[in-house]
């Protein structure tokens, strides 16, 4: 009989129990998923009429991973190192069957069964060390025992999942398949009926070598000297251990190295991003339906480098510009960098030729006759761009400032390039959800990151201007540049260090006085973004300064900067300074406010409306 709540549903077919795991959206291994797989596995050990048990998972892909919103919370039992350990001493065989992505916990988890099958279009990996943190469920233990320790510690250390059939060639699993994976698992797991097989950690495959092993750690610690974040380092020592020591205390040492990390400030540094990142993606108009986008038009010189980018997505592109020295400079920027990418390798000769043949330069706006999005890179342009454009064609302003009135108000929207890999889309009070949702789309085509701010938008450059401010203030206070810019390099903002300062970076109190300085300065812009409803939330504005323009990630962002120091201390700090230098901390209300009611910035809930309220 098939059981079908919760997390966990339960198939019998004959002989063998098909656990199928089904907690959307990417059956991360929560606490409630994890306790229904360690009390399957119990019931299934004491089944007499279980001869195999497959574990497999519903939806979109098998495990993420361990539930990422959990770590920071107190740890509820049975926890993933456990409930692995318990599905690999489970006397009957255990197999995975693997679809999408099996990330960290997910591929340990994986791991701790006594075999693999992966269907051909699933990655495998371990991205623990993006979030700061290290394969905690026995993942830096199995996995070099499978597989040697170069390869293991690559997987671990770039964090960069691999497609099935290298994982196969790897060792990381025992069979691939087209498709069918559900029938093809069934039936391997009918053939493993009644047989016992090794368990992870009795293999030794990737151990043979003993000396190739130790200069492999040897490397990779060398590698990590030096390096910003602790967890690489962690990583080579629990890989050494896995050589060192008998796997139950190389278990015990992988789980004090996992517990020192998630509890770093760096970790939470980089949890924070890894949410802000995909909250950003949640904005009124994201469901809207983006319209179909063949051509693209970039009118004005300026927009040269989206052109190139559009180009380069394999996007057609009709490249105005009615000033003729101007237009050949643009299609000479053009030229210049794809004849870099050809001379380092990132481009071949054939495609770069495929570029020109889709790029249409021309002098009139009546070449936009057939564009579906215009770039409008010049602002004086737009009347043009917007004569000759057809209708329904959205018209994204790349340059700054608010958008201008125009009859064709819902079709305008600013699309502004924020350090080459961030858009940030401005959405006018009259921008049509549709060219929201149209501009969106051809920025990630573009493959750039996206941020919906409500007009005038501007949130990474102004929130950056205003740490400059800080710094400026400060230097002319007679602070010394040296110290100054080591404070921000030791923070891990170099672009803000005043030029020409000595290399140094530097720690302690007066570098933590100066990082509140800037620091502080930066929220409280944040904060007038929010009032004002240009920032959605506290959360967008980190997003912004991570993606767009170098914050450190593992800093999480000036936001959450704050909101880890306290907002009562901000206001403190900002009621002091605000004397000094209104123009840079005089107090944003919304501090006093959140402060007063013992809030964080992250409580602060997105204004939801699209206009800009006091541009
Ligand atoms: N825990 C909790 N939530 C997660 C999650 C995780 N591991 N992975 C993804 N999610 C959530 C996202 O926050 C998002 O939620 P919302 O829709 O509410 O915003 C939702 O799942 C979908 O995620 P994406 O938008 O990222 O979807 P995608 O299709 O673009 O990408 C993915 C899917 C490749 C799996 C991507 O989500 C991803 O890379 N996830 C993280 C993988 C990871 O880092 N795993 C390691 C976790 S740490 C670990 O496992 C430690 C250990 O050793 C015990």
């Amino acid at each position: 009989m098939d059981q079908q709540a919760g997390p966990l549903r339960q198939e019998r077919h004959g002989a063998v129990l098909v656990l199928v795991i089904d907690a959307p959206p990417v059956n991360a291994l929560g606490h409630a998923l994890r306790a229904a797989l360690w009390q399957a596995i119990e019931a299934a050990e004491a089944d007499a009429t279980v001869g195999a048990v497959l574990i497999r998972a519903a939806g979109r892909t098998f495990p993420a991973g361990a539930d990422i919103s959990e770590f920071g919370q107190p740890p509820r039992a049975p926890q993933l190192p456990d409930l692995c350990d318990r599905i690999e001493a489970c006397p009957k065989p255990v197999l995975a069957a693997i679809h999408g992505t099996a990330l960290g916990g997910g591929l340990e988890l994986a791991l701790a069964a006594h075999a693999r099958i992966a269907r051909a279009d699933a990655m495998l990996g371990l991205p623990e060390v993006t979030l700061g943190i290290l394969p905690g469920a026995g993942g830096t233990q199995r996995v070099p025992r499978l597989i040697g320790a170069e390869q293991a510690l690559r997987l671990m250390l770039t964090g960069k999942p691999v497609p099935a059939a290298e994982a196969l060639a790897l060792g990381l699993l025992d069979g691939v398949v087209e498709d069918g994976l559900e029938v093809a698992a069934l039936r391997l797991a009918e053939g493993l009926v009644g047989r016992r097989l090794t368990a992870t950690r009795d293999r030794r495959e990737g151990m043979r070598d003993g000396a190739a092993y130790q200069t492999a750690v040897a490397a990779a610690r060398l590698a990590q000297a030096g390096a910003r974040l602790p967890a690489g380092a962690r990583i080579v020592d629990c890989v050494e251990a896995a050589q060192l020591l008998p796997i139950e205390q190389g278990m015990v040492f992988e789980r004090a190295a996992f517990a020192d990390l998630v509890a770093t400030p760096e970790a939470a540094g980089l949890r924070h991003a890894f949410f802000a990142e995909r909250a950003a993606a949640r904005f009124p108009e994201a469901k809207a339906e983006a319209r179909p986008v063949a051509q693209l038009g970039v009118i004005g010189a300026a927009g040269s480098d989206l052109a190139l980018l559009a180009l380069q997505a394999g996007c057609p592109v009709v490249l105005v510009e009615p000033n003729r020295p101007q237009l050949v400079e643009a299609l000479e920027r053009i030229a210049a960098a794809q004849e870099t990418a050809v001379q380092e390798g990132r481009l071949t000769p054939a495609a770069r030729d495929a570029d020109w043949e889709r790029l249409t330069p021309a002098l009139g706006a009546a070449a936009l006759a057939d564009s579906d999005l215009v770039l409008v890179a010049d602002a004086g342009l737009l009347a043009e761009a917007a004569e000759a454009a057809p209708p329904g064609a959205v018209l994204a302003l790349t340059g700054r400032g608010a958008l201008p009135d125009s009859p064709r108000a819902s079709d305008i929207i600013g699309l502004r390039l924020v350090g080459g890999r961030l858009a940030e889309l401005a959405v006018g009070p009259q921008t049509a959800p549709e060219a929201v949702a149209t501009a969106r789309a051809v920025a990630r085509r573009l493959g750039l990151l996206c941020l919906r701010a409500a007009t005038p938008g501007g949130i990474a450059g102004r929130v950056m201007l205003a740490g400059r401010a800080a710094v400026t203030h400060l230097l002319a206070q007679g602070e010394a540049p040296a110290r100054v810019a080591g404070a921000l390099r030791g923070f891990g903002l170099p672009q803000l260090a005043p030029e020409a300062a000595a290399e140094a970076s530097e720690t302690g109190a007066s570098a933590g006085r100066i990082i509140a300085r800037v620091l502080s300065a930066m929220a409280n812009e944040g904060a007038r973004l929010l009032e004002r409803g240009i920032a959605q939330r506290a959360s967008d504005i980190d997003f912004a300064l991570v993606a767009g323009l170098g914050f450190p990630r593992w800093q999480g962002g000036p936001m959450f900067w704050a909101d880890q120091r306290g907002l009562l201390i901000l206001r403190r700090d900002l009621a002091e300074w605000g004397q000094e230098a209104p123009e840079i901390w005089a107090m944003a209300p919304l501090i006093a406010d959140l402060a007063a009611q013992g809030g964080h910035f992250a409580d602060h809930a997105a204004q939801a409306g699209s206009g800009q309220k006091d541009a």
